[in-house]
């Protein structure tokens, strides 16, 4: 543990607390002996509390740094594949060729749905948002694997790490289809998991669907960029919820529901309904200033991060994917991506915006290379829950593979004191 001591004098009282160092990072200082004290700390918004020990992902906002079990997420994007980075971000090593190629194979055979999953889609409206959908079935999943749910068994946390990695595609795509009244696709194991993906959104049974390479490929990336992200709301959600032993399809439902939130995962679709609001480069200026407004709530959706206090690199790598996508399917031209360059490059120019180090995070392209890809916004956030779906299992995992106790939060009281009901 550690002889580093912090002190803290409360009054007249001088408290010393442990102080630990991680590998790289911030210190922390070990503030559970306080309740001893009577005090507590007070942290709304988490902003500089650790509230775990972890060794799945690492991020440096002031550099603009992600790793994921140390690999810096730019060479992820470019060198690996989304199934490849499960298997990292769950294992903790990156696979050799013939685990890669057993993962790979594994998750094949589980991207089936049972049948009877069908019912569940058919009791939601046909205009339903499709996270609702999710939410639901996803915490559904728990009533057709009840029997293997023991948390404290590692051989059933992985079979349903392997479910869940193969099952949300074929969930997110039935979304899809449930909402346009089309059948459903089944998954295929004569394509790569991305292009099963694309294959379920906008295959039908009546040809063959052969998806782009391009679209397939930028698609996985996608996936690799949403996969995890330390300690954010919905992880710290699905970290919660598995803190007093609930089971995994419930905890990761309870993390599609915390994503939904446009402070967070559902900003991707807030960015395309924003872009369609300003409808034209003449209007930006008008948005810029509501931007800026303490006295409203417009917010410009796909910029400014809790962590990043400089460039998400996310942004960076879906930039360049936004660019590749477009030229492909020659919308370079596209009007919402030339409002979209011209938000950024005022954003990054403009005092409001350099002052408070609000830079485009990972939300701000993503929207466009779907919508590119012909993808409905009211989807943008499924994709993103697929995608972070290996995150949350992970986080999880690593929680309870250890030692953990219930997550108990405690409060600055502000209510009345002790009063006596009126008599009478
Ligand atoms: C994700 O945590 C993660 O890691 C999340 C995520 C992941 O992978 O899991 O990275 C995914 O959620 C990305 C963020 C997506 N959200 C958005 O794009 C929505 C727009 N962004 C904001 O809502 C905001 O920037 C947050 C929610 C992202 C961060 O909120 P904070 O850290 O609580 O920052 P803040 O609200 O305290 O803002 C600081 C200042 C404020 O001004 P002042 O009070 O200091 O004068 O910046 C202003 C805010 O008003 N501000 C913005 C702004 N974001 C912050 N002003 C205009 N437009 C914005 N987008």
């Amino acid at each position: 543990m550690t002889d580093r001591k912090a002190t803290l004098s409360v009054g007249d009282k001088s408290i010393e607390l442990p102080v630990y160092s991680g590998t790289v990072g911030p210190d922390v200082i070990d503030v559970r002996g306080l309740v001893q004290q009577g005090v507590f700390t007070y942290d709304p918004g988490f902003v500089s509390t650790a509230a775990c020990e972890s060794a799945i992902t690492y991020i440096d906002g002031d550099k603009g740094v992600l790793l994921h079990r140390g690999y810096p997420i730019e060479q992820l994007a470019d060198h690996s594949d989304y199934l490849e980075v499960c298997y990292l971000l769950l294992k903790g090593e990156l696979p050799t060729a013939a685990d890669n190629k057993q993962f790979h194979e594994t998750i094949k055979k589980h991207t089936m749905l049972h049948d009877q999953m069908r019912n569940f889609f058919n009791g939601f409206r046909r205009d339903a948002h499709p996270m609702a959908i999710m939410c639901g079935v996803v915490g559904a999943l728990s009533a057709f694997y009840h029997d293997q749910m023991d948390v404290t068994d590692p051989k059933q946390r992985d079979i349903t790490a392997h479910r869940l990695i193969a099952k949300m595609p074929t969930i997110a795509a039935w979304c899809y289809k449930y909402s346009k009244g089309e059948p459903f696709m089944y998954p295929r194991n004569d394509m790569s998991y991305a292009e099963n993906f694309l294959q379920m959104m906008f295959g039908t049974p009546c040809e063959d669907y052969k998806p782009n390479p391009i679209l397939a490929k930028a698609m996985d990336k996608i996936f690799i960029l949403h996969a995890d992200h330390e300690q954010n709301a919905s992880t710290s959600t699905v970290r919660l919820a598995g803190s007093s032993g609930a089971n995994p399809y419930a905890c990761i439902a309870s993390g599609i529901a915390a994503l939904w939130g446009p402070a967070h995962g559902g900003a991707n679709e807030a960015v395309l309904d924003m872009l369609a609001e300003i409808g034209d480069e003449a209007n930006i200026d008008t948005f810029i200033a509501k931007a800026k407004d303490k006295d409203d709530p417009f917010r410009l959706m796909g910029f400014g991060h809790r962590v990043y206090k400089n460039f998400d690199p996310r942004a960076k790598v879906m930039a360049e994917t936004a660019h590749e996508v477009l030229s492909e399917l020659g919308l370079e031209n596209d009007p919402l991506l030339r409002i979209a360059q011209r938000l950024e490059q005022i954003a990054l120019e403009d005092e409001y915006f350099v002052q408070r180090k609000l830079y485009p995070n990972v939300d701000f392209y993503s929207g466009l290379i779907l919508k590119a890809i012909g993808i409905p916004t009211s989807m943008f956030t499924v994709i993103f829950a697929m995608s972070r779906t290996i995150g949350w299992f992970s986080h999880w995992n690593e929680m309870v593979s250890g030692d953990y106790r219930i997550g108990r939060p405690r409060q600055l009281y502000t209510g009345f004191p002790a009063r006596d009901y009126p008599k009478g």
